[in-house]
């Protein structure tokens, strides 16, 4: 559904280029769920507005379902829907209404966009507002909007830049839902991006780490996490002495990262929850009792760390782009 080579993307902002995405090699299958996960300033907003066509790549190619980015765009926007980071619409229409209209720009009849308009409302929970003029939704119900615009005509492959920033818990929960009983009935292939480890985990069944406009990790959630970040086990001890005591033998044990707190130890290995008893047994007969113990199963967040040594937490900030095409941007 989407082959990328080599794509790469650069802006020019006075007289510095920003090497957006560099030299990215993606292989989407058809009906996958893909997440792309990274920082502010990754790159997947760039990426994402070079395969719907928004802006042109600097070099390298990429195809959607078959059609090149560049020679067939029109191809391209037909079989796909966008959702872009931050779109939100701001006029005097009601929200209805601008569902219609863009299902009938997309060649539905009249009385099917207003079907579809009617089963999106319900299931984006947008039923007390689709009636009011759009400037007057809160920044949630625009986003929820936005949403059911990008879904009024199906699309086999649907692009979705950062879906759930600025929605609430329970209006997350609606949109994942939605999302992915979308896929379930039209096998839909989703590509989407996020900052929301829970939600990648959740959700896709293939995470696309990047960092810096490259790919530093493509796997299955629960790969990711065997492979880039152990268990972590919590032991707790009646005192900082005795921790101390226990983190200087713990260090022995092969392949854990240990690290002393007060009166707490925290170890990261690789199948923690089978090593506690042995761990206990081995303090108590150095004299060492342990009080409390926890096992922690890996985040997303511990395989982002594990990578890149930065926490992905610290840049996750909402809403930062949007998706104004420049004259200058398309020309570069
Ligand atoms: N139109 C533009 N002109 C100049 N630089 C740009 C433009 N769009 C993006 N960039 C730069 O390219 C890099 C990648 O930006 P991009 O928006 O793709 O990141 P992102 O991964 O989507 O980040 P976020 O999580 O904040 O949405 C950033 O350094 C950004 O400042
Ligand atoms: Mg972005």
């Amino acid at each position: 559904m989407i082959q990328t080579s080599g794509l790469t993307r650069h802006f020019t902002v006075k007289k510095q280029t920003v090497k957006a995405v560099r030299g990215l090699d993606l292989q989407v299958e058809e009906g996958e769920l893909v997440a792309l996960l990274g920082p502010n300033g990754a790159g997947k907003s760039t990426t994402l507005r070079m395969l719907t066509t928004l802006i042109p790549p600097t070099s390298g190619t990429a195809a959607v379902a078959g059609y090149d980015v560049v020679v067939q765009q029109r191809e391209v926007r037909r079989v796909i829907g966008y959702i872009g980071q931050g779109n939100g619409a701001a006029h005097s229409q009601r929200g209805r209404d601008e569902l219609v209209s863009q299902g009938r720009a997309y060649g539905m009849s009249v009385r099917e966009s207003r079907a579809r308009a009617a089963e999106l409302i319900a299931s984006l929970d947008l039923a007390a507002v689709a009636d009011r003029p759009v400037s007057s939704l809160s920044g949630g119900q625009k986003r929820r909007l936005d949403i059911a615009m990008g879904l009024i005509h199906a699309p086999r492959l649907l692009f979705l830049d950062e879906p759930s920033t600025g929605l609430d818990p329970q209006n997350r929960a609606n949109l994942q839902e939605h999302i992915l009983k979308l896929r379930a009935e039209h096998g839909t292939t989703i590509v989407l991006t996020t900052h929301y480890l829970d939600e990648a985990d959740a959700m896709a069944e293939r995470v696309i780490v990047i960092d810096h406009g490259t790919v530093i990790a493509d796997d299955t959630p629960a790969r990711l996490k065997a492979e880039h970040a152990g268990d972590l086990i919590t032991l707790g001890f009646a005192s900082a002495s005795d921790a101390a005591r226990a983190a200087a033998r713990l260090d022995a044990l092969a392949g854990a990262a240990v690290t002393a707190a007060g009166a707490t130890v925290e170890v990261r290995v690789a199948g923690g929850s089978r090593l506690v008893p042995g761990i206990i047994r081995d303090l108590d007969a150095a004299g060492i009792a342990v009080e409390s113990t926890a096992v922690n199963r890996p985040t997303l967040d511990d395989v982002f760390l594990n990578l890149t040594g930065r926490s992905l937490r610290e840049g996750a900030v909402g809403n930062s782009g949007t998706d104004t095409v420049t004259a200058e941007e398309v020309a570069a």
